[in-house]
């Protein structure tokens, strides 16, 4: 082996406010497999990962399941974990964002940034839901499109026609949470001065590192250089802000009471953090992969979505804190399955956990992405037929088969044992690749990999094909033939085996205890089992994928949503905690008719009703008005009403004696009504 390096590797940190889906998958198969790949190079490598846990998405999501944040990372993490970790994907650690190992760090970053005078404070205007007390993130401003018009576009951009803006230019903005009308506050905020730091990043982002074995490492990829030539060149690279107030769910900073670290901000550190966590247990030298004169290598792989943070901010960050910068961030393109986004009502929104739950093999997508992807920040089609012809074709039929294929014989007529193969002249044709075949694997180019590797299982299946094993085991007097050949497939089965280690690492540990050997490594590749090595009795290593199998992916993961009205994707309220039938009952609901209805004065918001129960009548407020600016049109009109709710006092306005139901969305409110022939006081239920 060359000599030896030393390896941080990292995957985009999930949110921990939604499902791992194939989307993911594609990023944490593409760094398992280079992990893979570099520990059986022989070098020291690790990778961490962690759940992406703060922000405010997060604060709400728990708040909707009526948990707290920390009960629900804990358990999201958890769901997390054991679905990457049935895909085989092999972290060394797997943690947290919100952990003191990342609060400290995250501090210690944010002062020595302080002290080398780049942050600085500012007051800004923000728009605030005033009902829910509030600053609104971007996205959770919505309103029309300043330019086409368009209803219910997000606050930073229009999905109808792709302009981008500030939320405060939006028409007619409501919060995306409350549906309240939002107002612009002041509010100091922390900005890390980035446009200090272009001199720094227009070096970092078109350089190279020379790593431990002499090679140049660019730090970006060609097309994510030209991207950030594009925010570069102008040297309008703004001040980055890093701080939200509370309520948020985060860090505190230092000497900032109520002030918080962005998101954004702790999570990249988050990889450090994990990494500390595992050094801690494992007694690693934290400190010599940080230093800023560090020979070791740190890459990140993520989506393109994320370059910015990773390419600007992430290497401004750890330059401006007196830390080493990342050797190589490595951006790929998105999932599409079958040519499209991937979604839901086609039921191609597919999440790992449905994978796994409908028993499909996890190597077979490893095998599939492997086989698509490069080191280019392409997009990468599933296309479900193509799925099942290369699984099927290629990793089953050319590969699998050749064990499957000499295995009986050895077992059956030579007891398990192997023969000399040190003059086959099949086996030195396979190993001569070992050195291109693992500098594709280095360059993240697996699918050129595959390729190679396919064509060596091309020319061991035309060997068995010429020489026939099954007639040979007819034939009189060909035994010692029969057990050259079939030794042969063996040593090649092995030789393919440890190529494919990487991708197919439950495959690769059931295929050495079929062979016998100790766990594979790639030097491997390059020894012949000897004479007399017993091999164990062969069991089926791969079943073929069935159509129906996928048909039955497919329907699971298909949802039976109804288009949106417009392009926006409605934020769908999570499910409530299961309710029995005895905690429904609890709520009396009755049909009531409008008797009155009018407007109340000192309130935007409320609507005062008179409504007929059938045994009597009440006073209703109800917080509705933005909803229904003409309330003298709902008289005649039936209502749902609860019936049972203590009666509550509103302000300075009266006794409100029950509540009027309505669908809330889309920041508007939609009263219920029943079918004609309801009558007022008939129960709901
Ligand atoms: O885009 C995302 O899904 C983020 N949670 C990725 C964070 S990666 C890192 F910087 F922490
Ligand atoms: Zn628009």
């Amino acid at each position: 082996m060359t000599q030896q390096r030393k390896i941080l590797v990292t995957s985009a940190l999930p949110y921990a406010n939604g499902n791992i889906h194939l989307g993911h998958m594609v990023e944490h198969i593409q760094t398992d497999i280079w992990v893979r790949f570099q520990k059986a190079r022989g070098h020291e490598c690790y990778y961490v990962c962690a759940d992406d846990t703060h922000g405010t998405p997060v604060m709400l999501a728990a708040q909707k399941q009526g948990v707290t944040p920390e009960e629900m990372i804990t358990r999201v993490r958890q769901d997390h974990l054991a679905d990457f970790t049935g895909f085989g994907i092999g972290y060394d650690n797997y943690y947290s964002t919100h952990s003191p190992e990342n609060e400290a760090l995250s501090r210690s970053i944010y002062l020595a940034l302080k002290a080398n005078g780049k942050i600085e404070s500012r007051t800004i205007e923000q728009l605030f839901d005033p009902e829910k007390n509030l600053f609104l993130p971007d996205r959770f401003v919505k309103g029309e499109c300043p330019k086409c018009h368009a209803q219910d576009q997000y606050g930073d951009n229009c999905e109808a026609c792709g302009t981008t803006y500030s939320p405060t230019e939006l028409i007619n903005p409501y919060s995306a949470i409350s549906g309240a009308t939002p107002v612009l506050k002041e509010s100091e905020h922390f900005f890390f001065k980035l446009g200090e730091c272009a001199d720094y990043l227009k070096q970092w982002t078109a350089g190279n590192t020379q790593l431990a074995d002499g090679r140049q490492q660019p730090h970006l990829q060609a097309e994510a250089l030209n991207k950030m030539n594009e925010w570069l060149q102008d040297d309008n690279l703004s001040d980055w802000d890093i701080s939200r107030d509370a309520p948020y769910f985060g860090f505190e900073i230092p000497d900032a009471p109520g002030k918080y670290f962005y998101v954004w901000l702790d999570a990249p550190i988050g990889y450090m953090a994990s990494f500390k966590n595992l050094c801690e247990r494992s007694g690693v030298d934290f400190d010599q992969w940080f230093r800023a004169d560090t020979d070791t290598e740190m890459y990140h792989f993520i989506g393109k979505d994320i370059l910015y943070f990773h390419a600007l901010f992430w290497p401004a960050t750890l330059q401006y804190a007196n830390l080493r910068a990342p050797t190589g961030v490595f951006a790929h393109g998105f999932l599409t399955v079958d040519g499209q986004k991937m979604s839901k009502s086609r039921g191609t929104f597919i999440t790992a956990r449905s994978y796994l739950e409908q028993r499909l093999n996890p190597e077979w997508l490893r095998y599939y992405f492997a086989a698509k992807l490069n080191s280019k920040i392409e997009d990468l089609d599933l296309n479900l037929n193509d799925f099942i012809a290369r699984v099927n074709s290629d990793l089953v039929g050319k590969y699998v088969n050749i064990a499957a294929r000499a295995a009986g014989f050895i077992s059956k007529r030579f007891q398990g044992k192997l023969t000399d193969v040190s003059t086959s002249k099949l086996l030195p044709q396979l190993q001569a690749q070992s050195e291109t075949i693992a500098a594709c694997f280095e360059a993240r180019e697996y699918a050129r990999a595959l390729r190679e590797i396919m064509a060596l299982a091309d020319v061991v299946n035309e060997y068995v094909d010429a020489n026939k094993p099954w007639e040979l085991a007819r034939q009189e007097g060909q035994e010692v033939r029969l057990q050259q050949v079939c030794s042969e497939l063996i040593n090649a089965f092995r030789i393919l085996t440890v190529y494919l280690s990487p991708v197919l690492p439950q495959l690769a540990t059931e295929a050495a205890a079929f062979l016998n050997v100790a766990p594979l490594s790639w030097i491997d590749s390059t020894s012949l089992l000897p004479a007399g090595h017993s091999i164990n009795v062969y069991q089926h290593l791969m079943q073929r994928v069935e159509q129906k199998q996928i048909d039955d992916l497919v329907a699971a993961n298909r949802q039976n949503i109804q288009p949106a009205p417009t392009v926006a994707t409605a934020a769908y309220e999570a499910v409530a905690a299961t309710a029995s039938f005895d905690d429904f009952m609890k709520i009396d609901m009755r049909v009531a008719k409008v008797l009155a209805c009018e407007k109340v004065e000192g309130s935007s918001k409320l609507l005062k009703f008179q409504v007929d129960l059938g045994f009597e009548q009440r006073t209703i407020f109800s917080g509705i008005a933005a909803s229904y600016p003409e309330p003298e049109k709902l008289v005649g009109r039936m209502v749902i009403v609860v019936a049972n709710f203590a009666p509550r006092k509103m302000a300075k306005f009266g006794m409100s004696e029950g509540m009027i139901t309505s669908a809330a969305g889309n920041g508007k409110l939609f009263l219920l009504d029943v079918d004609s022939g309801a009558e007022p006081g008939m129960k709901v239920g």
